[in-house]
């Protein structure tokens, strides 16, 4: 079993052919609602691939809390630990397609309303977990309380540190792999360099878009190629490949092959509109990986 603790969104989803500058108004092409949400995202990208997925997050008690639930649902996802927090709203993101890229503002909502007290009443079941997927889309403090939580119980732990404003030294000790961006590096370490890598071997892995992503295996910088694709989207192809990493590290696959399955399967990610619509199954990514 994997248990993902984070995030659950609404992202309202504007395509442009540009975006406005500061005090203009442009028309935009189309508007759609998504599922989103980093730490959904990431449950759904493993549930696809056929993992058991437990979800650890917040809703609101409005409409869009109920469809993001029934969305979890839908992709087999155990919504148990899943709290309707009265007085806040569903977490929403504002997503503004345009120029072959996206920019997100995220308001978080309920989420903020998941507090370490909640990560307490779930110990057990981070215990009962092959691998523990967590974001910083939710308070830094309760991301702390994973991480302590899990270190006690030596449950391995993902963490993705994105927005990587609220990252502490902390949770980078505590975490068993850490999986920015190269913005996110920049703004963790100060730049991505291969020095960077080098001080956390079999733990640090940056994600480089389409040029895959890299590592340092204790002895050598290996760089995991990535695949050229038609890109519709790029929301959630980082939650993808999270997703997807989880999903072979907790079948046993070796850190080079994980890393591999993780770049085919958001590649695949990018290929539809909206962070989930894109996320492939087993099949999907064993295709892609043979091409
Ligand atoms: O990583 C993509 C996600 O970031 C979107 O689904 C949006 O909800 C924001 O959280």
């Amino acid at each position: 079993m994997i248990t993902v603790v984070g995030s659950i969104n609404m992202d309202l989803v504007v395509e442009s052919e540009k975006n406005p500058t500061q005090g203009k108004t442009l028309l935009g092409k189309s508007f759609s609602t998504f599922p989103g949400g980093k730490g959904s995202n990431q449950a759904v990208a493993a549930a696809r691939l056929g993992s058991c997925v437990n979800f650890v997050g917040n809703i609101g008690k409005d409409i869009f809390g109920k469809e993001l639930q029934e969305n979890l649902t839908k992709e087999g996802i155990s919504i148990e630990h899943i709290n309707i927090v009265k007085d806040q709203s569903t977490g929403v993101a504002n997503i503004i397609l345009s120029e072959n890229d996206n920019r997100i503002i995220v308001v978080p909502g309920a989420n903020f309303s998941l507090f370490p007290s909640d990560i307490e009443k779930v110990k057990e079941f981070l215990a009962k977990s092959a691998i523990v997927i967590v974001q910083l889309e939710i308070l830094p403090e309760t991301v702390e309380k994973v991480l302590e939580l899990c270190q006690q119980q030596n449950v391995p732990v993902l963490l993705n540190p994105a927005p990587a404003s609220n990252c502490t030294k902390e949770m980078i000790d505590m975490a068993s792999f850490i999986t920015p961006n190269e913005t996110e590096c920049e703004e963790l370490f100060g730049g991505y360099s291969h020095g960077i890598l080098k001080k956390y071997p079999n733990k640090l892995i940056v994600t480089l878009g389409e040029a895959g992503a890299a590592y340092y295996n204790g002895s050598e910088i290996v760089h995991v190629n990535g695949y050229q694709t038609t890109v519709v989207d790029t929301t959630g192809a980082g939650d993808t490949f999270n997703g997807a990493l989880g999903f072979a590290i907790s079948e046993g696959y070796e850190l080079k092959e994980a890393i591999q399955f993780a770049n085919a399967a958001a590649s695949l990610s990018v290929e539809k509109l909206g962070a989930q619509q894109g996320m492939p199954s087993f099949d999907d990514v064993k295709k892609r990986l043979r091409h």
